[in-house]
């Protein structure tokens, strides 16, 4: 794993931004994995600002990695409607190359397979951008996801719903189940890119980064894949053990040429 520890949420942004930026520019026919979250929308904002600048989306496809069971796209809660409103209303994205599991489908199960053909069809992920949930969750596989699984539903552990709680009305409480991207789909894509920031999400970083390759932790599986960068703030790395070598070999979180 690439460790980037930047001095503050501004610059673990901008570096996380920059990394998509380029993956863009490196390939014309890119597929994004896409992902939600409160940690997502600085770095949404950045790339409408770097779109402003130039940065085409014209010719990406993207995938994001859950929805919610039982929200229609247009459900302000949804995450069809978080997209829409974070970066897809911003961009030249072509809507008919953004996907993500419908969570009004009458047969939840035949949609979670027929994701996971679509991310085939379409040649497979380039670049998955991933958040990290407190409990260790990547997409929405909670703790003892299976570590291969693929596109299918999951029930949401009560956390899960707490902490997404302020995006639902208060008359109106998290869906208890989703369609997520399984981790192994998410080990599938050719690359990984996962920005966490804030002290709350410390324990799961360090959990992640240096603990045991265990489905308790579903992060942890990215320690098996070969091309993942983890782009963190101070706040986000302090509960790990090495954390002066990530310093050492990779100053300010800069992506020098060896790991
Ligand atoms: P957050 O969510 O960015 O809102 O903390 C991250 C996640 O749960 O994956």
């Amino acid at each position: 794993m690439r460790v980037l520890i930047c001095k503050d949420e501004a610059s673990a942004i901008a570096r996380a931004a920059d990394h998509i930026a380029e993956h863009m520019a490196q390939r014309s026919d890119c597929v994004l994995g896409l992902a939600t979250g409160g940690t997502m929308l600085p770095l949404y904002r950045r790339l409408i600002r770097l779109h402003a600048d130039g940065l085409s989306f014209a010719s990406v496809t993207t995938f994001n990695l859950d929805e919610y069971i039982g929200l229609a796209p247009d459900h302000p809660a949804s995450y069809h409607s978080y997209m829409r409103k974070a970066l897809f209303d911003h961009v030249d994205v072509d809507p008919s190359r953004t996907h993500l599991p419908r969570g009004d489908a009458a047969d939840p199960v035949a949609e979670a397979a027929d994701y996971e053909a679509r991310i085939a069809r379409s040649g497979g992920i380039s670049l998955q951008l991933l958040g990290v949930g407190r409990n260790g969750h990547i997409g929405f596989n909670e703790p003892t996801s299976s570590l291969a699984s693929p596109t299918r539903i999951k029930t949401l552990t009560e956390s899960t719903r707490r902490a997404n709680q302020p995006y639902f009305g208060s008359d109106e409480t998290p869906p208890g189940y989703a369609i997520t991207m399984g981790v192994g789909t998410i080990l599938s894509a050719r690359e990984c890119l996962l920005l966490a920031t804030g002290s709350a999400k410390a324990n799961a970083v360090a959990a992640m980064v240096e603990g045991p390759v265990a489905a308790v932790c579903p992060a942890s599986a990215l320690q098996m894949h070969a091309r993942t960068t983890v782009v963190l703030d101070r706040d986000a790395a302090t509960e790990m053990k090495l954390t002066d070598y990530y310093h050492h070999v990779h100053p300010d979180g800069e992506a020098t040429r060896f790991d």
